[in-house]
């Protein structure tokens, strides 16, 4: 498939945009300051903290998971059976900093995509190749 573009000039914080992009939705998630600081709090639960396991592209591999901090960006399809995972902008009782929470098995990912340890889903939620064509466009694919 051609490579999409996601507008974000719009996407304010703590929003997040869904994309098609080969048949498969791609998140864009503004993340809040607050959102950023609970990410290091929840390591210790995290199964692949460090996405050692993910394949992945060079440049998410960071504490964020993104080239910009900010900004996530995820194929939105669990790693178990590809259900689609409900956004959890808030603290819920699952998910004590937001995250993903997967209806179908209750598989859950931290805001980075970082799958938790104890639940069906093996590995964190996939960053897609992208780039940025200008501040406010991202290229997926
Ligand atoms: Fe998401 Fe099974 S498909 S937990």
């Amino acid at each position: 498939g051609a490579p999409v573009q996601v507008d974000i000039s719009k996407l304010e914080l703590g929003q997040r945009v869904v994309q098609e992009w080969r048949g498969q939705p791609v998140w864009v998630v503004n993340r809040t300051d607050e959102m950023l600081a609970g990410l290091a709090q929840i390591e210790g639960s995290l199964r692949d903290p460090g996405s050692e396991q993910d394949q992945q592209p060079p440049y998410a591999k960071n504490q964020w998971r993104s080239i910009k901090k900010e900004y996530l960006v995820l194929i939105g399809t669990c790693t178990h059976l590809g259900c689609s995972p409900l956004y959890e902008q808030e603290p819920t009782v699952q998910l004590d900093h937001g995250g993903f929470f997967c209806p179908c098995h209750g598989s859950m990912f931290d805001l980075a995509g970082r799958v938790y340890q104890g639940v069906p889903a093996p590995t964190n939620l996939v960053v897609p190749p992208h780039s940025y064509l200008s501040e406010s466009v991202i290229i997926v694919g």
